[in-house]
């Protein structure tokens, strides 16, 4: 980082490499199968409660053999906590309560010799109020690595500091924006600052910074926290866009291999044919009002919400409305093919650390198999949310925890409980501290779903979704970069991938049929999953049946 003129150093930089072209996403993210690690709940290795990286070491083994290939990591860095290290208070420092940056180096080649890339987790538009970058500006007028106003406003608050005034926040107000500058001038705003300021800009180049160290050390990339949010005042994103696809220019020169992907809440269509610099996008849609596969099963009210949407995959759907919903998780989807061409790809998440698990509310276990089997064949990324593909559900009335009351009405603990490797063991083998310690409560449920017990079960969801893995893997017409045909929108849904692998899913609990064509009136060859019959025209699908065949002329 150049700290004498950083502003005029990147500067020269924009315009020549917001113009140079974008490689396509590596081939490794386009095939990749990834699961979400939430550090604090995957494996206490010390005792001490929380989940670390020596315990997540200790459970490679299971993670190759499961086979995914890529796993994300929420925020591991130093962090006082108050969002459950999307506070960060020191990007290039692993949090002390998960280990070392030394055990991140270790875990990141223990996984590598398994074929198991590592993702962290970029928060890039904010800070912690701890962090000495805000410790500084809140002390120092002349500062403008934050957003400074004299008045008070919409998501300002008040300094804690000797500086006077009111600071951005981008989310709780323990999260102070950086200050990436504004799109445009404003006279009633005069703090505003344009994009390529001098704090901007040094903003711009700690990032690099922050990116370059990581990969280093060999991460594969990173997913980008509310990564739409940095310039403020952007409409159509024009200069966060522009933002992005620098810093990719960059980084692609300097690590062909590396990737970023974007927390989206909607699939980008800015800048189309550019990519904005992303490999692929985050997609919440699953989640949202908007299009909802899933929702958020009845855990509570998202901030966005005044009611819960209908969606495809309530196993007591009225027909009519969840094939309402799949049309338009469809009408997106397409949206999207047409905009982004297709090299930009989606990552569809089974759940994440904000929303409700799969299984919640009257979305039970028996439905996930049909879940999954839609997660895998479909032509996005898929992304395992740690404890899905066992089952584990998200739990009611958990306490608060480092933030995760979103609103009254949600709060994400629920999905945030301790992995539950075997029910044999003292806490589920997650720890061996006393249950009071744990970072979250164990379901209790003496049923609770385990690791060990499912792998000991050749029936149970985990060798189901293992073999959807290995599918998916040994299959290349039902990942990325094929065509999907649609036979039947609604219940069951049935889909052709590539012209030569025919898809059934039902998500309700009662059976359905429906007529189809298969392509050139071939047979179809069972490969996987239960329930489903093909007879003379029809496909008849069990309550929660579902299955993937091979077509063959
Ligand atoms: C999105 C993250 O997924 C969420 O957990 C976090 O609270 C906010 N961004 C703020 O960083």
């Amino acid at each position: 980082m150049d700290e004498q003129n950083p502003g005029a150093a990147v500067g020269t930089a924009v315009a020549s490499e917001s113009s140079a072209a974008l490689p396509k996403p590596p081939e490794w993210l386009a095939n990749a199968v990834i699961y979400e690690i939430y550090p604090q709940s995957f494996a206490d290795s010390n005792g001490d409660g929380i989940g670390d990286l020596p315990g997540v070491r200790e459970h490679l083994d299971y993670l190759e053999w499961l086979g995914v290939d890529v796993i994300w990591f929420n925020p591991c860095f130093a962090s006082p906590f108050r969002d459950a290290g999307y506070d960060v208070s020191d990007y290039l420092a692993i949090a002390p309560r998960y280990g070392t940056n030394e055990d991140m180096t270790a875990l990141i080649q223990e996984a590598g010799k398994r074929g198991i890339r590592v993702l962290l987790d970029l928060v890039a538009g904010h800070t912690s109020v701890d962090h000495p970058w805000f410790r500084a500006s809140m002390n120092e007028e002349s500062d403008h690595r934050y957003v400074w106003s004299d008045r008070p406003g919409d998501a300002f608050v008040p300094s804690p500091g000797r500086r006077p005034g009111w600071y951005l926040k981008n989310f709780f107000p323990e999260q102070p924006a950086l200050n990436f500058g504004y799109a445009r001038l404003a006279e009633d705003e005069p703090w505003r600052q344009l994009t390529d300021a001098a704090g901007p800009q040094e903003n711009r180049a700690a990032l690099r910074e922050i990116i370059g160290y990581w990969l280093d050390r060999g991460v594969a990339g990173f997913r980008v926290d509310m990564a739409f949010s940095l310039v403020k005042d952007d409409p159509g994103l024009v200069e966060t866009t522009a933002l992005w696809r620098e810093l990719a220019v960059w980084m692609k020169g300097a690590y062909p291999d590396a990737v970023l992907l974007p927390e989206s809440d909607e699939w980008r269509t800015v800048d189309a044919g550019a990519r904005g610099g992303f490999d692929a996008d985050f997609s919440l849609v699953i989640h949202e009002e908007h299009s909802a596969l899933f929702n958020n099963g009845g855990a509570g009210l998202l901030p966005w919400q005044e009611s819960t949407e209908p969606c495809y995959f309530d196993p007591d759907a009225d027909p009519a409305e969840g094939t309402l919903a799949f049309g338009k998780f469809l009408g997106l989807w397409n949206h999207h093919l047409e905009t982004n061409g297709p090299d930009r790809l989606v990552v569809l998440p089974s759940a994440d650390h904000d929303f409700s698990r799969l299984a919640c509310g009257n979305r039970t276990s028996g439905q996930l198999p049909a879940a999954f089997t839609f997660l895998l064949t479909w032509g996005s990324i898929p992304s395992i949310y740690f404890g899905d593909e066992i089952g584990m559900r998200y739990l009611e009335g958990v306490p608060e925890k480092e933030g995760s009351i979103w609103t009254p009405k949600y709060n994400r603990a629920g999905c945030r409980t301790p992995m539950q490797w075997d029910n044999v063991l003292a806490n589920a083998g997650f720890s061996t501290a006393p249950p009071d310690d744990l970072y979250l409560p164990l379901d209790p449920d003496p049923d609770r779903p385990a690791v060990a017990a499912q792998r000991e079960d050749p029936d149970s969801l985990l060798h189901f979704v293992r073999s959807l893995v290995q599918l998916r893997k040994s299959t290349p017409a039902v990942g990325t970069g094929t065509p999907t045909r649609l036979l039947a929108v609604g219940y069951p849904l049935v889909y052709v991938r590539n012209g030569t692998h025919l898809v059934v899913i039902n998500p309700l609990r009662r059976a359905t049929q429906v007529a189809v064509e298969l392509p050139g009136g071939s047979t179809a060859r069972h490969l996987i999953g239960a329930g489903v019959r093909i007879d003379a025209g029809t496909v008849y699908a069990d309550g929660f049946g579902c299955g993937v065949f091979e077509l063959a002329g």
